[in-house]
């Protein structure tokens, strides 16, 4: 099977695996698990701050982030197409008490004007902001990215008015190779990253949070809150510690793929795709036709051993992959040709 449903789907390699087994491991709770610190060591040097701490999703990683940087009754400013917004149960206000001011913005791109004005100033009948979120790699947009000039200018303008930035980094590092930087760059105008291991990085588990040290301090009480601290967690961040080594380089291939599915798809009768939005290992289309809805396509798409979902009846995403090699990019480009030609 060929799932091109997420990039959440790739299983342990068998250099994971084996890492698993030979991990040295003790209490994380209490500081005294040399794995999980030799990987938080490596994840803030990879992000240019000085700390970090393990989490187990990515979900938890942006929760306590928004915990460690606001206070309830605070606003959080961010993108209409967040993923903080859209798929994280409202943690942002059942958990920490947000009030969420949405701004629109092509290509995940947020206006550094309109973050300004969103921004009130301090007045007795509105609440203060907490806190600005970005996104990058930018997932309901089609994994576009944001570049370092454009993370710069919101941060600047957030930090005018003493307000921090945090990045839901899930993808960070796909934004770093399509990019041609350093992820650093991309972090280093934040004040806090959460980027995750088993996504494009295809570690079974586990996402980190990267910030300064008293907020990671505040990030880990948050982390303690919500039941999230663990135990001999070596066995999590020693596959993550794999896919950094490993995983890292083979990103750009995944983007190769994904470049060429879309130029086929692009080429199809119906098929409305927007050749800008593929920058990394996300491909979101629409399908306008007569005869075939998006769920249909997908059914149509299991006869050939290729598993996709559809987000609505026009639009399906698909994800490249680690676990999907340049044969079955060929394989998913002639199926595709064959059944919408
Ligand atoms: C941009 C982004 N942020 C956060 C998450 C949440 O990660 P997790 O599924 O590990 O909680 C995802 C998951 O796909 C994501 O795409």
């Amino acid at each position: 099977m060929i799932d091109l449903r997420s990039d959440v789907k790739t299983l342990p390699t068998e250099l994971m695996r084996q890492s698993i087994f030979e991990a040295e491991l003790g209490d994380d709770m209490a500081g005294e698990d040399p794995t999980v610190k030799a990987l938080e060591t490596k994840a803030a040097e990879l992000m240019g701050m000085e700390a970090a701490l393990l989490v187990t999703s990515g979900v938890q990683g942006n929760l306590v982030s928004m915990l460690a940087h606001t206070q309830p009754g605070q606003k959080i400013i961010l993108h209409d197409q967040a993923h903080i917004l859209h798929y994280e149960r409202a943690g942002l206000a059942r958990v920490a008490g947000l009030l969420a001011h949405l701004l629109p913005g092509p290509y995940g791109t947020l206006d550094p004007a309109a973050v300004e004005e969103a921004i009130w100033p301090p007045d007795l009948h509105r609440a203060a902001t907490g806190l600005v979120a970005l996104e990058n790699t930018h997932n309901r947009a089609g994994g576009t990215c944001l570049s370092v000039e454009q993370t710069e200018a919101i941060c600047a303008v957030a930090h005018q008015h003493g307000v921090p930035v945090h990045i839901d980094g899930a993808r960070i590092f796909n934004a770093a190779v399509a990019l041609g930087v350093e992820a650093r760059k991309l972090a280093a105008p934040a004040d806090s990253i959460m980027f995750c291991f088993s996504k494009s990085l295809g570690a079974p588990i586990g996402s980190m949070v990267c910030g300064n040290t008293d907020f990671i301090q505040r990030a880990r009480e948050a982390r303690k809150l919500l039941g999230g601290a663990m135990r001999q967690a070596g066995i999590i961040a020693a596959p993550a510690l794999v896919a950094l080594e490993h995983e890292l380089p083979r990103l750009a291939e995944d983007h190769e793929k994904a470049r060429r599915i879309a130029t086929t798809l692009s080429r199809l009768p119906g098929v409305q795709i927007d050749m800008a939005t593929v920058q990394t290992n996300i491909i979101i289309f629409e399908l306008h036709r007569e005869d075939m809805t998006a769920p249909e396509l997908c059914q149509r798409l299991a006869d050939y051993d290729i598993n996709a979902i559809p987000q609505s009846d026009v639009r399906i995403r698909f994800v490249t992959h680690r676990d999907i090699s340049i044969e079955d990019t060929e394989r998913v480009c002639a199926a595709l040709s064959e059944v919408l030609a």
